[in-house]
């Protein structure tokens, strides 16, 4: 029987080192957001998979809202032009809000979430990523809290797709490149 794995050329990160480290920055957002309440804002689809362990790492008040930003196409390359498909229906002025994200890649979509929320009259706001391709960065951007920085390759898993694909792979790895080749 084939399965997903089957298509993983190596695993980068695994669930292991994946589920340590969301442990470690549960634990170091808990301490800087001691006796605040936050307000964690995945941004789906990509995020769903870590900000949700991410949650039950955290031990401080905190909610829990959505948003869908889109600044990509089907493929592997960013189209710099990022559209809110979903905005948050919280309230979020005076709030410590948290925006969270599966990568950084250029910033884009991070430089234009931050900006768009921080003019809602937050108390605060940070940028949490479970993966930065810090070579990438076209945007000046630095994420406040970072899972792993890791080097220039397209990755998939733990959330991160591949023309919608490969979110549901309890690692990060790199596909192989009969994939890219064959018809989706
Ligand atoms: P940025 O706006 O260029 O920083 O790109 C961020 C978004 O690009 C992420 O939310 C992902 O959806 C997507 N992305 C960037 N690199 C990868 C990758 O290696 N695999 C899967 N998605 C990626
Ligand atoms: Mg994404």
């Amino acid at each position: 029987m084939r399965t997903v794995h089957d298509d993983v050329k190596k695993v980068l990160l695994t669930k292991e080192e994946i589920d340590n480290r969301i442990a470690e920055l549960g634990k170091q957002i808990t301490n800087d957001y001691a006796g605040k309440e936050i307000v964690m804002i995945c941004l789906l689809n990509g995020a769903a998979w870590f900000a949700t362990d991410l949650s039950r790492a955290i031990e401080t008040d905190m909610r829990m809202d959505f948003m869908v930003a889109s600044s990509y196409g089907n493929g592997t390359n960013t189209s710099g032009n990022v559209k809110v498909l979903l905005d948050v229906r919280t309230d979020i002025t005076n709030k410590h809000v948290l925006v969270v994200d599966d990568i950084i890649d250029t910033g884009t979509t991070f430089k234009a979430i931050t900006d768009m929320l921080a003019s809602r009259g937050v108390a605060s706001i940070k940028t949490c990523a479970l993966c930065d391709k810090k070579e990438r960065r076209t945007t000046g951007l630095e994420a406040d809290y970072i899972g792993f920085v890791i080097p220039d390759e397209f990755v998939v898993g733990f959330g991160l797709d591949y023309a919608g694909n490969y979110r549901n792979l309890p690692y990060i790895g790199v596909l192989k490149p009969s994939v890219y080749a064959r018809a989706h």
